[in-house]
Formats: C-alpha cells, sequence, structure tokens
C-alpha cells in the first residue's frame, strides 16, 4: 500500500472509530517491520489529559454503539481462525516453552520469569478445577492444550479429558504433539450431552461468548454437567456496561468479539444456577510484556514464518492490550461455579 493511500486510509478512520483505531492500524499497515521499543513507549506511556480525554472518549458513546453493533454482524468464527490460524511454530517463538499458554499468567513479584509465572497460573487454576481420574472434563477453547496437559499431570487420565477449539492448526497439535482428545467445534453454539461432564472450564475464551449468546450458553452448560460438578471461568470483561473506545479498537485484532460486563456475567451465571464459590481478580499486564520480549527477541525468525503485517499486528497487539489493562475499564477474573448437587 503506497504512502498515500496509507495515509488518506488512517485519516478517515481517525474520523470514523477514533486516534488509537486509526495508529494501530496504520502501524501494522507500516511496510517494514516496526522498531519495537519506541513503539511499546509510545503505546503505553501517559499522555497528555486532552489527548488522553480524546483518546477515551471518541468516537462518541452513540457512534460506538452503532458501529459495534456492525461489527458484531461479523462471525466472529472467523475472527477466531484470522488470530491462530497463523502458525503454531510462530506462537512457540514467544510463548511459554512448557505448557504454551495463551493467557494471562500469575506473576506473584514481578520477578519471576514467564515460564515460572504459567508453571504458578496452571497451578492456581488446578486448584479450582480439582480434577480426580476417571472425571469427565472439558476446556472450550483449549488453545494448544495447556492446561489439558497440566490436568493429566495430576490425574494420568487422557481419555477423559476434552478440549473445543474454532483453529484447525490447534487441533492438528493436540492431537499430533499431545494425543488429547481436541475437536473442532464452537462452544458457543454446538449442542451438549446431558449431565454428562463433572468438570467444565474455560481460560482465555469466554472473551468470545456474545451478549445475546450469554444466557443461552449458560443454560446449555448447566445441562451439561452432572449434579455436584463445577464450571471454573478465567477471562477479561469491561467493569461497567459501557462500550469503552477500547472495544472498538479491540476489534483489529478479535473481530466479532464483545464482552458483557462483569456484573452481567455474574448475574448470568446465578441465574443460570450455578453458585459462585470463588472469584479472584489477576493482572494481565506482566504477560504482555513477557510475550512482546519473546516476539522481539525472535524477531528474525518471526518474519520469516509470518512475514512483515503479521509482525506488526503483534508488535501492537501486545502494546496495546497493556494499555487496555493499564486503563482499568476491564478487569481479568476467575469464577468457580458450582451445580448444587
Ligand atoms: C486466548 S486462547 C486461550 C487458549 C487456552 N485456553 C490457553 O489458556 O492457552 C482462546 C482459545 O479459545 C478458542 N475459541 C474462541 N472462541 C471459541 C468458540 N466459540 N468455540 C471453540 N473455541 C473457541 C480459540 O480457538 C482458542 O483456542
Amino acid at each position: 500500500m503506497n504512502f498515500l493511500l496509507r495515509h488518506t486510509l488512517s485519516a478517515l478512520e481517525t474520523v470514523v472509530y477514533g486516534p488509537s483505531y486509526a495508529a494501530l492500524n496504520s502501524l501494522i499497515r507500516y511496510p517494514k517491520p516496526l522498531d519495537p521499543e519506541p513503539i511499546w513507549q509510545a503505546i503505553t506511556e501517559d499522555f497528555p489529559p486532552i489527548k488522553d480525554w480524546v483518546r477515551l472518549n471518541y468516537p462518541p458513546k452513540f457512534a460506538r454503539r452503532f458501529l459495534l453493533a456492525a461489527k458484531m454482524k461479523q462471525d466472529h468464527v472467523l475472527g477466531i481462525s484470522a488470530h491462530y490460524d497463523v502458525s503454531n511454530d510462530f506462537y512457540e517463538l514467544f510463548l511459554d516453552k512448557k505448557y504454551m499458554f495463551y493467557s494471562c499468567a500469575d506473576f506473584a513479584t514481578g520477578n519471576e520469569t514467564i515460564e515460572e509465572a504459567q508453571i504458578a497460573k496452571a497451578n492456581f487454576i488446578v486448584n479450582l478445577i480439582d480434577p480426580k481420574p476417571g472425571e469427565k472434563i472439558l476446556e472450550l477453547g483449549c488453545g494448544w492444550g495447556p492446561m489439558l496437559q497440566r490436568i493429566y499431570e495430576e490425574t494420568q487420565d487422557k481419555k477423559n479429558l476434552f478440549g473445543y477449539t474454532l483453529s484447525k492448526e490447534q487441533v492438528e497439535f493436540n492431537k499430533q504433539r499431545r494425543g488429547f482428545n481436541v475437536e473442532f467445534k464452537n462452544f458457543i453454539t454446538c449442542d451438549y450431552p446431558e449431565h454428562h461432564f463433572d468438570k467444565i472450564y474455560s481460560i482465555g475464551a469466554w472473551e468470545h461468548v456474545r451478549h445475546r449468546d450469554l444466557p443461552i450458553v449458560l443454560e446449555k452448560l448447566y445441562r451439561a454437567i452432572k449434579p455436584g460438578g463445577r464450571m471454573v471461568k478465567h477471562f477479561f470483561c469491561p467493569r461497567a456496561e459501557t462500550i469503552p473506545v477500547a472495544t472498538i479498537v479491540g476489534q483489529i485484532y478479535f473481530p466479532g468479539s464483545f464482552q458483557p460486563a462483569y456484573p452481567t456475567q455474574f448475574s448470568a451465571f446465578e441465574k443460570a444456577g450455578f453458585r459462585v464459590t470463588h472469584q479472584s481478580i489477576h493482572d494481565y499486564r506482566p504477560t504482555l510484556r513477557a510475550w512482546f520480549d519473546n516476539l522481539v527477541a525472535n524477531k528474525e525468525k518471526a518474519l520469516e514464518l509470518v512475514g512483515v503485517k503479521t509482525y506488526n499486528k503483534y508488535i501492537t497487539f501486545f502494546p496495546a492490550s497493556w494499555r487496555f489493562f493499564k486503563d482499568s475499564e476491564s478487569i481479568l477474573v476467575r469464577f468457580v461455579l458450582e451445580k448444587p448437587a
């Protein structure tokens, strides 16, 4: 794309979608690999008050509502495939080596490596799931199977572990590299057998359940879990039912996804019949910085695998997400939801 076209497009996007959306897209379209550290600084630094106000308030609310409604007409399934079916080798360059989690880790002190922090997160969540050999356990949105692996270490029972994903590359990875029962299945639209699973959990995938789907999916999941069983969830969502500008910006990276806010999620869980027995809040930012550093350290290999545009997309994605959590309009939560016996 030539210089004039890039700048014209950027000016149009600024008017329609706001300055953050336009600036990030313009960086992604830059024809050469971005210089990482100045990009991190430019996206994450504190802005002067007026610039910050514009960034957080433009486009205005009514326009955001309209834009988001248009974006929600897109099939989020295509957005998932566009995000994940890039190259498994590419993701291996920046995720932790042991498990390959693509979700927020637990940095208790801030001095841990991403490897240590993902092990800490895996231990935290395995305690919430409390898996036992012989129990049927399903992960919604299982990625490259990191948590299935952690549960398997606990139970040594592969045949009762199941995972769904919308990435064909992840299905192959799980089958060939890990030997897990992973299917290409949409956990939002699929049917589930009744009273079948002891535990169902999701880590970093519930973000794709939209307002209109939330009660329907929860009803199906409630029926799929045996009495006395439980559901564990780890996801981020807006703190309140507004439409932050960040949700428009997020459409660059996950087109067609927009989460109901925390109070809506909580009451939907209770309405479906679950008892909330655990809640905790976690900080995504150190994980995003660790992935960014790993990607930069593997720049040449990354460019070879995915080319300049995708490389630039991730070089902006991590600091933009960091900024998103610093702005504190969204929170990352873990829940345990019990189905009464
Ligand atoms: C951020 S990754 C998290 C993966 C994994 N749970 C982890 O912690 O590394 C999100 C995963 O959710 C899956 N996903 C998103 N929406 C889905 C849907 N509707 N049905 C099935 N899988 C979905 C994606 O394919 C991807 O595997």
